[in-house]
C-alpha cells in the first residue's frame, strides 16, 4: 500500500488577507462551497499547516500534523458525528473542537485554529 506524500502542500491560501498589524491577522483559505461536508482540505499559509474540516455546515481548523509523527491530517477520513478526524497513518482520532486526541498511539492535542467566517469566505486567524 503506497502512503500518501506527507510534505507536499495541497492548496495554497490566498495571500491578499492583510496583517491587522496586532501580531495575529486573519487568512482567507477558499469559500464556503470549495469543500464539501465531510472532507477535509489542507493549506500551507503564514507558517501554518492548516487542516480544514467540514461537518454539514461548520467549519473546523487543526494543525495539520498528527502529534504522533508528522503526517497529514486531511488526508485521513472525517468522522461528522463524532466531530473528530482519524489519522490515515496509524489510527488516532482527533476532537475537532479541542484538538484532543481521542484514541492512541497520539497522546498529545494537535493546535486548533480559530476560523472567521464573512459570507462565502472562510479564512483563518494566524496567531
Ligand atoms: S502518525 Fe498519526 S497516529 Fe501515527
Amino acid at each position: 500500500m503506497s502512503e500518501p506524500t506527507e510534505f507536499a502542500p495541497t492548496e495554497s491560501a490566498s495571500t491578499e488577507s492583510a496583517s491587522t498589524g496586532t501580531g495575529t491577522g486573519t487568512v482567507r483559505l477558499c469559500s464556503r462551497g470549495e469543500i464539501a461536508p465531510g472532507e477535509a482540505r489542507r493549506f500551507d499559509t503564514h507558517g501554518l499547516r492548516v487542516a480544514l474540516v467540514r461537518i454539514d455546515d461548520e467549519f473546523f481548523a487543526v494543525g495539520d500534523r498528527c502529534s504522533h509523527e508528522d503526517f497529514s491530517l486531511a488526508d485521513g477520513e472525517v468522522w461528522p458525528a463524532e466531530c473528530e478526524i482519524e489519522c490515515a497513518k496509524h489510527g488516532s482520532t482527533f476532537d475537532l473542537r479541542t484538538g484532543e486526541p481521542c484514541s492512541l498511539p497520539a497522546t498529545r492535542a494537535v493546535p486548533v485554529y480559530e476560523l472567521v467566517i464573512d459570507g462565502d469566505d472562510i479564512s483563518v486567524v494566524v496567531p
